[in-house]
């Protein structure tokens, strides 16, 4: 008989009424249990925390984080009253990391965690971003100090805290030598605005001579199942060898490696994904086949195609870390069972070999926004 995959309700999502807390031992059928996942098959260890945990830059931070991009912009409509209940569970079961940026939204975001902290500030490990600046119309990079400061200052109030845990370079700008950027967020961590520095999508080069001014907590890069760049260009292994956190964004392939989204027509107007390479036209009935794999090794477990997702970027190592994003209870709770999914060494080389980057259709962005990961200007070498 397979394993079964049971769902729980987490209606209520308020501090101590949802998850078990981070801190909370309970037996691992329990734990399993409440986090949605009860395989017939597995001998359990004897006690578990309900989500297992990760180290980075000296804390302990929940496995998973909680991507709350999607709450503000991209991906459909906003309704800010769920996004808060999905907060406050995610909090309740045990994420402690919720990345935002000040361009999600253009400051909705942050003020929508801000939300939330207000009460739990304790609980939380607060990463945000700047170097994305918008306005009429328009985007463009700045990562040149004056601007750090002016940001941090902004996202501060935004999320009304005295201190960012992680404060990421979200894009360096094409003139700005990276030591200058690194050298200003080293004043705002001296000043205690800033706990952690973090750097997102950059080359190795980038990462090494950023980490030879002031120690960089976590790189921030696209990795799934589907993109596996920081794999192939060396810069998980730069991270790993610098004792760097790689923190994965987008692990579900922004929705499509759930098996949920079969074509654009559902999609919002706005949606980000109608005019991402992969989403459109004969890239998409292409990619659609790729989830077979994916389909039939969450039969095997008694899990859904997005725990598999998520768990095959768990499985990439202990110093990674995915921040799935969403704005629903529901997928919410799923997402976080996948911490009780044990691949096989045999899923994940199927998986790794079903998803060459050679068979994988269209680039992960549009051209014009593509980030650039060639190294970053000036050198004092
Ligand atoms: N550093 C960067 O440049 C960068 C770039 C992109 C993203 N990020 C960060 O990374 C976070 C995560 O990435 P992401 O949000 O782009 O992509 P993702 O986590 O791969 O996917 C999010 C999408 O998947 C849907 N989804 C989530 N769980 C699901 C489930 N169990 N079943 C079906 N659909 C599900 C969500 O729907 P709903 O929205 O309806 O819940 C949303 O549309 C973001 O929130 C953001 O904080 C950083």
């Amino acid at each position: 008989m397979l394993p079964r995959v049971q769902p729980v309700s987490l209606a209520v999502a308020h501090p101590g009424t949802g998850f078990p807390g981070r801190n909370a031992s309970c037996r691992w059928d329990d734990a399993r249990r409440t986090i949605g996942v009860v395989t017939e098959t597995k001998t359990p260890p004897e006690t578990r925390t309900a989500l297992p945990v990760r180290r980075l830059a000296g804390r302990t931070v929940g496995a998973f984080g909680l991507g709350c991009m999607g709450m503000s912009e991209f991906y459909g409509s906003r309704d800010d009253a769920r996004s808060v209940e999905v907060l406050h569970a995610a909090l309740d079961a045990g994420v402690t990391m919720l990345d935002t940026a000040d361009m999600y939204g253009d400051g909705h975001n942050e003020e929508l965690v801000g939300r939330v902290l207000r009460d739990r500030r304790d609980e939380a490990f607060v990463a945000t971003k700047f170097g994305i600046r918008r306005g009429g119309g328009r985007r463009w990079h700045d990562s040149s100090p004056g601007y750090a400061r002016a940001a941090c200052d902004a996202s501060l109030r935004r999320l009304g805290v005295d201190t960012i845990d992680l404060y990421y370079v979200h894009r360096l700008d094409p003139t700005t030598p990276v030591e200058d950027t690194v050298g200003a967020l080293a004043e705002l961590v001296r000043a205690g605005k800033v706990r952690h520095i973090g750097l997102s999508e950059v080359s190795t080069t980038t990462l090494r001579r950023a980490h030879a001014v002031h120690p960089i907590a976590a790189v921030q890069s696209e990795l799934s199942l589907w993109t596996r760049d920081v794999v192939t260009d060396g810069v998980l292994a730069a991270a790993r060898d610098l004792g760097v956190t790689l923190v994965a964004y987008s692990p579900l392939g922004r929705g499509f490696l759930t098996g949920a989204l079969r074509d654009r027509d559902g999609l919002a107007e706005d949606d980000f994904r109608r005019a991402n390479p992969r989403f459109t036209g004969e890239n998409l009935s292409a990619n659609l086949s790729l989830l077979t794999p994916v389909t039939e090794v969450a039969r095997r477990h008694g899990a859904t195609p997005a725990q598999v997702a998520l768990a095959w970027v768990l499985a990439q190592g202990e110093d990674v870390l995915p921040i799935p994003g969403t704005k629903r209870l529901d997928y919410l709770r799923e997402n976080l069972a996948a911490a009780a999914l044990s691949l096989s060494a045999a899923d994940v080389a199927a998986l790794d070999s079903a998803f060459a980057p050679d068979r994988v259709h269209g680039d992960r962005y549009p051209a014009a926004t593509m980030p650039d990961t060639s190294d970053a200007p000036g050198t004092r070498a």
